[in-house]
Parts: structure tokens; sequence; C-alpha cells
């Protein structure tokens, strides 16, 4: 007598070829992925952009969360210094009253600040293993907590915020969500009412 499906089948046991299938496509994809990767590497250190940006687009084709093919795409598209020099020049040419840096981890982005600078770090995991310059202030609670206990308000003082950087959570509606508080933390500082 043949097996009647649902009847004669275990739970268990039903779904499982097509389950390994799925994971040996899957495998098979991060594998070519890895592969076009390193083509891209090859091809970028014999100085060929172009062909380097396709074999990356065509890693992140096979598997979109690919971090190495992002940033190697990004650094091709936005060459020259990284985020920490850039910081690092920002507070030395502005010299900012007050900074917020939402994702510190070890500080070593918060540490750019300076005196007469007053920072602030807000990170869960902040494990930080570098001195500051400035007078500095650590909250280990993620930005969410952060912003809805309003703990700027009284660093503030009145004060507009002056320099921001998320580099949080890297999700687009966190960010864009952070960067309103920070407007308004702004605004609010010159007396804008609430909306
Ligand atoms: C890229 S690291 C920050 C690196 C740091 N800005 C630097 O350049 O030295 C990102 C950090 O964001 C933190 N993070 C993740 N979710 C967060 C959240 N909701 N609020 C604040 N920080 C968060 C992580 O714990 C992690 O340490």
């Amino acid at each position: 007598m043949w097996p009647v499906p649902g009847r004669d089948s275990k739970p268990g046991i039903r779904g499982k070829p097509e389950m390994l299938e799925s994971i040996r496509r899957d495998s098979l994809r991060r594998l070519r992925a890895e592969f076009h990767l390193r083509l891209g590497n090859a091809y970028h250190v014999l100085g060929h952009r172009s062909r380097s940006a396709a074999e990356y687009t065509m890693a992140l084709t096979l598997h979109d969360d690919l971090l190495q093919a992002h940033l190697a795409l990004a650094r091709l598209r936005m060459p020259g210094s990284n985020y920490l020099v850039w910081l690092e020049r920002l507070h030395a040419a502005i010299l900012p009253a007050t900074y917020l840096e939402v994702g510190t981890y070890r500080g070593k982005s918060l540490s750019y600040a300076r005196p007469p600078t007053r920072a602030i770090g807000v990170d869960p995991e902040a494990a930080i293993n570098v001195s500051f310059q400035a007078e500095t202030h650590v909250f280990r609670e993620t930005s969410d907590v952060f912003f809805a206990e309003r703990r700027l308000v009284p660093f503030l003082d009145g004060q507009p915020l002056a320099l921001a950087f998320i580099d949080g959570l890297h999700v687009f509606h966190t960010v864009t969500q952070r960067l309103h508080e920070c407007r308004g933390s702004v605004w609010s500082a010159f007396g804008r009412p609430d909306p």
C-alpha cells in the first residue's frame, strides 16, 4: 500500500528534502558571492575600477547582505579619507560646544571631541578603551531609551546641539528617527514650539 501524505508521513520528516535543498542552494549562492567579492578585490588591486565594481555588484546580487561588498563598493564610489579622519577634522574646525554620538563602541570616534566641547556617547554595548580629552558622558543604553528619557535636555541646558554623529543601529528607520530627534533638539533650543 502506498503511503498517504498527511496520514502516513511524520511531521518532522515531511518537507525535509526541500529544506535541505534550500540550504544547499543558499550555501552555493553565498560561496558564489564570496567568489565575486574576491574577484572584485583582485580587479581593484590591478586598478580595473569598473570591473571591480561589476564584481562587487554581482556579489551583492547573490548575497545582498555581504558587508565587505557594500564597503568595497562604497570605497570605490567615495574614495578618500574615511569617516574618522573627517570627524577629527570637523571637531578641530568647528570646536562644537556640544557633541552627541549615537553608537560609541570603544570610544574611538567619541575621543576626537576636545575641550571646550562637552560630549555625550550613547551605546548599550559601550566598552570604552580610550581616554577622552573633553568632558564626556557615556550612557550605556539604547538611543531609543536615551531620547525617550529626554536626557539631552539637561545636558544642552537650553543651547542648541552643535554636532551629532549617528553611528548606532544602521537601519534606515532608526537613523532617520535619530536625525529627527537631533534636529528637534536644535529647534527646541531656539524656541520653536513642538509640532
Ligand atoms: C559601528 S559601531 C560604533 C563605532 C564608533 N562610532 C566608532 O567609530 O568608533 C556601532 C555601535 O552602535 C551600537 N548600537 C547598536 N544599536 C544601538 C542603539 N539602538 N542605540 C545606540 N547604540 C547602538 C552598537 O552597540 C555598536 O557598538
